[in-house]
């Protein structure tokens, strides 16, 4: 009989040529099971997804219960829907009063699109600014913003009027004129390995943005929900901006992109031309039910005061001359190495270990620590000792 796997590579459109290819037949907690019955630790939370861990009781509870009442009922924005109503009034809740309406997507990469759109929209303008190793996501729009010319440049043409400013520059941030409609960033850059932005940069930027009636928008589809160990990003350094994205760990393992700015910003959408932006299943009742759930036991269980023990810990332990460098911030951090060949082969060792890992889409030498934020404080320093198992083995 064909295996499964051979299916998998058979009829599943596949990305890498060498996929990791884990056959999961179970998810709990911080626990990933493969079908020979190994048990994993999942540190990367699904790539900064499951922060609340795998199946959370109370997530799953959410989903069963909007599953009874109603599924798909029409495209998004057209009726009232509780689970979206509740979710969008809680995300209100958590913001400054600037960020008070949001529009539901399907993924980070939707939200991106929105944001873009909405920005042009807004200020007339249509250059769009972001940074080096940033990435917003697959699509054209959010493409044509990425940070990284070698996942960029076989899609070319992509959109035009883009420039990409180094992260982290104050000199930079003059390239930020009255023809910029929005410059897009990440509070901590994801992809480039957790590279956070260095103490004032994003008031430098708000500074800036402001002189030049230019609209700032913060990704915070990693960042957001306590992965840094504030709710958001922003709040390391209580710089406002006038759009917000969110995706992955809101949704605690459901598909849901968001982003939010004011209720007058938003009613952009609504003329000229009307339905500025549609998606069908954006803001899916059960995902939003799933998403406000998850954000219930974020502060319920306390999770983003936990973060920086935890960050603690790994930082104490997570300790090997072969690691150059620990970067990033709370529970979004990248052990980096001198190049990638070791990195795979530590990422290879660790999942011997029954530990997963991971690289960064423009750091293929950094290890990728961004577990659940649920995850044992014992638990945790005992992944950090059998990591650097790992790399003593693969250094040897
Ligand atoms: C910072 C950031 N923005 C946007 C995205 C795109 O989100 P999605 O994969 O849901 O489209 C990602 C995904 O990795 C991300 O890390």
């Amino acid at each position: 009989m064909i295996s499964q796997r051979q299916l998998y590579l058979n009829h599943l459109a596949q990305t890498s040529p060498a996929p990791l290819a884990l056959e999961i037949v179970h998810a709990e907690d911080v626990f990933l099971t493969d079908t020979s019955g190994k048990k994993y630790v999942d540190l990367i939370a699904g790539i900064s997804v499951s922060s609340v861990g795998h199946r959370h009781p109370r997530v799953v509870d959410a989903i069963k219960s909007q599953a009874d009442q109603y599924l798909h009922v029409m495209v998004y924005g057209e009726y009232i829907l509780s689970p979206q109503v509740k979710l969008a009034t809680k995300i209100a809740s958590l913001l400054p009063a600037s960020l008070n309406a949001t529009y539901f997507t399907n993924s980070g990469a939707e939200a991106t699109e929105g944001a873009l759109k909405l920005a042009k929209r807004l200020t007339g303008r249509s250059e769009l600014i972001s940074f080096v190793n940033a990435y917003h996501g697959s699509t054209h729009g959010a493409l044509s913003i990425m940070g990284n010319e070698y996942f960029k440049t076989a899609y070319r043409p992509l959109l035009p009027d883009t420039q990409l400013l180094a992260f982290n520059s104050f000199t930079d941030l003059e390239k930020i004129t009255t023809r910029t409609a929005c410059v897009v960033v990440e509070p901590v850059q994801g992809e480039a390995g957790a590279v956070v932005a260095t103490n004032g940069f994003l008031a430098a930027l708000r500074k800036r943005c402001t002189e030049t009636g230019t609209l700032l928008i913060f990704d915070e589809i990693q960042t957001g929900f306590g992965r840094t160990g504030k709710l958001f990003g922003f709040q390391h350094e209580e710089v406002i901006p006038d759009i917000i994205l969110f995706a992955k760990g809101i949704g605690g393992g459901m598909p849901i992109g968001a982003f939010t700015s004011s209720h007058e910003n938003m009613l952009a959408f609504t003329e000229n031309p009307v339905l500025g932006h549609i998606t069908t299943f954006g803001g899916h009742p059960v995902s939003c039910a799933a998403a406000l759930a998850t954000i219930n036991i974020i502060e319920e269980e306390n999770l983003v005061a936990g973060v920086a023990s935890r960050e603690t810990i790994i930082r104490k332990h997570l300790v090997h001359p072969a690691i150059r460098e620990l970067r990033g911030r709370g529970l979004l951090l990248a052990a980096i190495f001198e190049h990638a060949e070791i990195n795979q082969r530590v990422i290879q060792a660790c999942l011997k270990r029954g530990i997963i890992t991971d690289w960064f889409l423009f750091c293929d030498n950094g290890l990728r620590i961004a577990p659940p934020l649920t995850i044992d404080e014992n638990l945790l320093r005992d992944c950090c000792l059998k990591i650097v198992d790992a790399i003593r083995e693969v250094v040897a």
